[in-house]
């Protein structure tokens, strides 16, 4: 990625990244961006530069490009989390390019199915309304981000690969430090390794005594490709926990927040249950919690709108500005429930896109179905105001959120 040269010193670029200054609406840099520059260059804070792409148009355009790379070892990588220095990462899907990328998606595309994932729903909403249980045999007021929207994920998430939930405060310490950008590069290393001695363990138990959960099935995948290799099955895992974890704790968190905005509209889900997965969409466009996840990294000059994208320039494709380009989705402040908004680009676009998207659309259903049936009045018990947002992670969200009923 570029540095910035003397000239450059002379102009000023927008500094990136651009945090949200209220939960409810995205920077207000970006649609000022998208109007007038919707590929422009914007600074770091330590003098690297990139371009950020703010048109629903023109972040499709990049990640659909194969000139577009993902190698997060490469120097004109736009990283918002220190790396060691890098060793090639086989079993980490989001930073290998084609044709790796290629054959290890196949791999894993099979463990995520609409089918699967639909099956396993029943299952999914016992384990979601065994957290509801939970969270109503607390003291009132309840912290919904600790007591609901952080375990639910990792609950299913530990179900569905077969390893115990009972380690989760280890679990969740060690990848929260993979994606918070305030950590320093050996913090973040020692929590990978110690994450991937965690991970170890039960990936060599599932070599004595394989089971029918998604690790044993997956190793069996990866045997038949003749490729199974210890080291490589405990980075999936370990990807599949980072990658599904904090996105869905970030979108049940914001998402149940913003329905609760306007009374009745949670408890109206109860009654018509139909409408629950054209709100999920919804909530996945109007946050899109992944904002600054998919970044490139360009392997040959590319033009982009208006500009020419040098080879190893960085570029930062926006999926929260592109979710609130109006010119794509009318009136996209507003949260409408019922609205499908399918085609928005929370999960991401082109080869790369969301591997976890089947799994996080059913989480969020149950989530919304269970709080909607079993907790009645639901309501926000501090002023929206007084919420506090996370800004020092790759994706965002709510730090905490006490409700009543
Ligand atoms: C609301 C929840 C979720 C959101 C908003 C989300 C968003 C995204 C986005 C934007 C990408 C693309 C990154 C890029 O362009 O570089 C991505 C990739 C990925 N996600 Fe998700 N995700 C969610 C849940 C999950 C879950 C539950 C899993 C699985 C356990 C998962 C696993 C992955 C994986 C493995 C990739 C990499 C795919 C690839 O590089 O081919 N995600 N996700």
């Amino acid at each position: 990625m570029t540095r910035a040269t003397a000239s450059d010193q002379a102009r000023e670029y927008p500094a990136f990244p651009m945090p949200p200054v209220c939960p409810f609406a995205p920077p207000p840099g970006y649609a000022e961006l998208r109007s007038r520059a919707p590929v422009t260059r914007v600074a770091f804070r330590d003098g690297r530069r990139a371009w950020l792409v703010t048109s629903y148009t023109h972040v499709r355009q990049v990640l659909a490009d194969p000139r577009s790379g993902s190698n997060r070892g490469d120097v004109g990588f736009p990283t918002i989390v220190p790396l060691a220095p890098h060793r090639p990462d086989k079993g980490n899907l989001v930073s290998l390019d084609p044709p790796e990328h290629t054959v290890l998606r196949r791999l894993l595309a099979g463990g995520f199915t609409l089918r699967r994932m639909n099956a396993l729903r029943p299952r999914i909403r016992r384990l979601v309304d065994g957290q509801v249980a939970h969270l109503m045999r607390q003291a009132r007021p309840v912290d919904l981000v600790d007591s609901f929207a952080r375990p639910v994920p990792l609950l299913v998430l530990c179900d569905l690969l077969g390893i115990p939930y009972a380690d989760h405060r280890l679990i969740l310490r060690l990848i929260g430090a993979q994606v918070r950008t305030t950590v320093t590069a050996g913090q973040r290393e020692a929590a990978r390794r110690a994450l991937d001695d965690h991970l170890r363990d039960h990936v060599t138990a599932k070599e004595q005594a394989p089971a029918d959960d998604l690790l044993s099935h997956i190793a069996e995948k990866l045997r038949q490709a003749g490729t199974y290799d210890r080291e490589v099955l405990t980075r999936i895992t370990a990807m599949l926990l980072v990658a599904g974890h904090g996105t869905t704790m970030n979108t049940i968190g914001l998402g149940t927040v913003g329905l609760l905005r306007e009374p009745g509209r949670i408890a109206s889900l109860a009654q018509y249950p139909a409408e629950i997965p054209g709100t999920v969409e919804e909530l996945l466009r109007y946050y899109s919690v992944a904002d600054p996840v998919s970044r490139r990294v360009a392997l040959a000059d590319m033009r982009l709108g208006n500009v020419t994208v040098r080879a190893g320039d960085g570029i930062i494709a926006s999926l929260l500005a592109a979710d609130h380009d109006r010119s794509v989705f009318p009136d996209p402040g507003t949260l409408r429930t019922g609205h499908n908004a399918r085609h928005h680009l929370a999960f991401g676009y082109g080869v790369h896109q969301c591997l976890g998207q089947n799994l996080a659309r059913v989480i969020l259903q149950c989530a919304l179905a269970s709080l909607s049936t079993h907790v009645s009045g639901l309501r926000l018990a501090v002023p929206e105001r007084d919420l506090p947002l996370t800004s020092d992670a790759t994706t965002y969200g709510l730090r905490e959120a006490w409700v009543t009923w």
